[in-house]
């Protein structure tokens, strides 16, 4: 049997779905594409900008409108991949709190989904790609040759947050953090358009009872 070649990975915020899709990638010589960024990045687009994350119209119209580009990391400071708007590396500000707060909100609107979404699916039509998201399997890619559904408790994911953020100096409340995941479990899941769901066909694991080398090693089998 062929190696798989459109790989997608979805599940809840933090379930461990970054640190899977860069191995895996890395194993099989893929494209490692996080698509949470593009979200992020027109986020914080917006708070830049002064531009009030509630205002569809206005949103939508920056996420029709600025290139984003999703690149190799440049740099071995913990980043996954380089964020790139213009000529500016966003990469980090991508991961602020206030991205944090405010990003499930914009993943809500269908104009930005219908933009990004298409981005993402030229992109994993070229095969050879590590795709994580919330609707890579079920909207985005759903011709995806395997399909992995990360799951994990909000408690567990929000203590790998927490950690995170400490690990690189920053100061966080575990509790906000908690109350955050779950906040965005709810809008992620709730949304009329691409909901976070499992797809018919994933096959689901459960990162509360496998570590990371677990996961990656059941997943590493069924590539094979
Ligand atoms: O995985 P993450 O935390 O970086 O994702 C950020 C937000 O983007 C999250 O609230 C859900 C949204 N998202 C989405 O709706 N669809 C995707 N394919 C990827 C992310």
């Amino acid at each position: 049997m062929p190696k798989p070649s459109i790989i997608a990975i979805d599940g809840p915020a933090a379930s461990g779905k970054s640190t899977l899709g860069h191995r895996l990638a890395d194993a099989l010589g893929y494209l490692f594409f996080d698509t949470g960024v593009m979200y992020r990045a027109v986020t914080y687009i917006a708070i830049r900008g002064g531009v009030d994350v509630n205002d569809e119209a206005a949103v939508t119209a920056i996420a029709n409108e600025v290139l984003i580009d999703v690149r190799p990391p440049s740099k071995a400071d913990g980043r996954a991949c380089d964020v790139i708007v213009g000529l500016t590396d966003i990469t980090w500000e991508t991961r602020r709190l206030a991205v944090d707060a405010n990003v499930s909100v914009v993943s809500t609107y269908k104009g930005v989904r219908a933009a990004l979404a298409s981005q993402q699916r030229r992109i994993g039509l070229r095969g050879r790609v590590v795709m994580v998201g919330r609707d890579i399997g079920t909207v985005v890619l759903p011709e995806a040759d395997l399909k992995i559904y990360l799951d994990a408790s909000a408690e567990q994911r929000a203590r790998r947050r927490y950690d995170e953020i400490i690990a690189r100096g920053e100061e966080a409340s575990f509790d906000e953090i908690l109350a955050g995941v779950r906040m965005r479990d709810e809008i992620d899941s709730a949304r009329a358009f691409s909901p976070l769901k499992i797809a018919e066909d994933a096959i689901v694991l459960d990162s509360d009872s496998l570590n990371a080398d677990e996961v990656f090693l059941r997943v590493e089998v069924l590539c094979r």
